[in-house]
């Protein structure tokens, strides 16, 4: 267990951009996922970065709708999983959210990662399927 520093930053600070370039890694490098990883969602979102002796080693983003916040981008650097970074970034960013009074969450979860976001509350709501991206993906929701 690490306790990272967990800060929300602004789009293309250079803390920020540090996350993006570890969501490439994440997603396109190591995952190969074919979706556009970046869009105008980005230019929005609130993005939150974890950082480890100077190193961002997590991010997530929240998009805010009319329904709900939407979590997604959820990314931890491969050397640093499985040290409960995923979760304090998860449990800050909707505690973050909570404070400015949003109370509905979603996310589209990657299939084998549902167990994860079970434990924030989550529920699927809808069938898996491929979402264009080549891995199963489950929509979830805290209501
Ligand atoms: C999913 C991910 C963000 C988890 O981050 P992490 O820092 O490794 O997770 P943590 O160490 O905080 O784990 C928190 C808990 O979730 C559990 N967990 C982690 N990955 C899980 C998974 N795929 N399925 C079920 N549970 C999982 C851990 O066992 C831990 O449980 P515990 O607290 O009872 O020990 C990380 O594995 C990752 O970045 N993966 C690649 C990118 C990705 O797939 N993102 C999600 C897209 S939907």
């Amino acid at each position: 267990m690490i306790n990272p520093t967990i800060l929300a930053v602004p789009v293309f600070s250079p803390l920020c951009n540090l996350a993006f370039a570890l969501r490439r890694a994440v997603f396109i490098d190591e995952q190969q996922v074919e979706d556009e990883e970046f869009d105008a969602h980005d230019l929005t979102a609130t993005h939150f970065v974890a950082i480890v002796a100077g190193d961002v080693v997590g991010t997530l983003r929240l998009i805010e709708t009319a329904e709900h916040i939407k979590i997604g981008r959820v990314a931890v650097a491969k050397s640093a999983r499985g040290l409960g970074i995923g979760r304090q970034l998860m449990q800050h960013a909707m505690e973050h959210a909570r404070a400015t009074g949003h109370t509905r969450f979603a996310l589209n979860a990657q299939h084998d990662k549902a167990g994860f976001y079970q434990t924030f509350g989550f529920h699927p709501v809808s069938d898996p399927a491929d979402d264009g991206s080549g891995i199963l993906h489950v929509q979830m929701r805290t209501y």
